[in-house]
């Protein structure tokens, strides 16, 4: 049962940890084009159209939690009965953003991932760019597949697996988007990174202009990924946390997942990949 992929759930927003969270909060009001306010949490809560980031006291770059919007009450519910019927816990919401019919469940990395219902946005002038995907680490991609797959009812896009079979990178989906959650194999558990969908080039060239004006390096790109086929740059922000902004990811509406041979999935493509069938 894909029943994330039915609520038609999407990443609304996420808490991140820093140990000097005001930093964050000038770095992504300026560079992300964001308004910052400090919530009665003590919360730093940055937004700006159709994107919206937590930044609380904590250890650098640990996730708080990430929250996941659906499309409806119905979707919200049948994921909650699809949690409890896999026998996961559900826990409280921990996020200022949604109502109380919002709740979270804990992922086998430790991860906090809420359901809930967004809220009516107003209009919000700025670059475009909605909040899009959130990339974990883990050391156990296979258990991420289980649990978000299993247990959420994602649906997945792609992988790429070694040669003994063993997921090294997975793209799950939960709407009608390539990729909403992902996992890479790290020696570590957390974030890898996060992502803004600036929907074409035109808009990664007014980012990359926006970086250019602050001297704010780009890491890695401009590229195209193979799975998703999406345009990328990278930058970082000041706790070394990675922010992708991307375009024109792929649209899935009812494909079989791929399977990407290991060294094929990270070079810039250009459009250009082979699949391994
Ligand atoms: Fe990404």
């Amino acid at each position: 049962m894909t029943t994330a992929l039915c609520a038609g759930a999407y990443l609304h927003h996420m808490q991140i940890h820093s140990a000097d969270p005001a930093a964050l909060a000038r770095f992504y009001a300026d560079a992300m084009d964001m308004s910052a306010r400090r919530l009665d949490s003590g919360d730093w809560l940055l937004e700006g159209p159709q994107r919206r980031v937590l930044f609380t006291e904590g250890a650098d770059k640990a996730l708080g939690f990430a929250a996941f919007a659906c499309r409806d009450r119905q979707g919200l519910a049948a994921i909650r009965t699809r949690v409890i019927a896999e026998a996961a816990d559900v826990l409280p919401s921990p996020s200022p953003l949604f109502a109380a019919d919002a709740f979270a469940v804990r992922d086998p990395d430790g991860n906090i991932i809420v359901f809930g219902l967004g809220q009516p946005e107003a209009p919000r002038k700025g670059l475009r760019g909605p909040l899009q995907h959130l990339t974990l680490a883990t050391k156990d991609p296979d258990a991420i597949e289980q649990f978000y797959v299993g247990v959420l009812g994602f649906a997945v896009s792609d992988y790429v697996r070694d040669e003994a079979g063993q997921i090294t990178a997975c793209w799950m989906r939960s709407n009608h988007e390539h990729h909403t959650l992902a996992c890479f194999r790290r020696s570590t558990a957390g974030i890898d990174h996060h992502s803004y969908e600036a929907g074409d080039w035109s808009v990664i060239k007014d980012w990359c202009d926006r970086m250019g004006e602050r001297r704010i390096p780009i890491m890695w790109g401009p590229g195209r990924h193979g799975p998703g086929n999406n345009l990328f740059v990278f930058i970082e922000d000041p706790d070394r946390n990675w922010i992708e902004i991307s375009a024109e990811l792929e649209v899935v509406h009812d494909r079989a997942a791929n399977v990407w041979p290991h060294e094929e999935h990270t070079v810039n493509l250009w459009g250009r990949g082979i699949l391994r069938s």
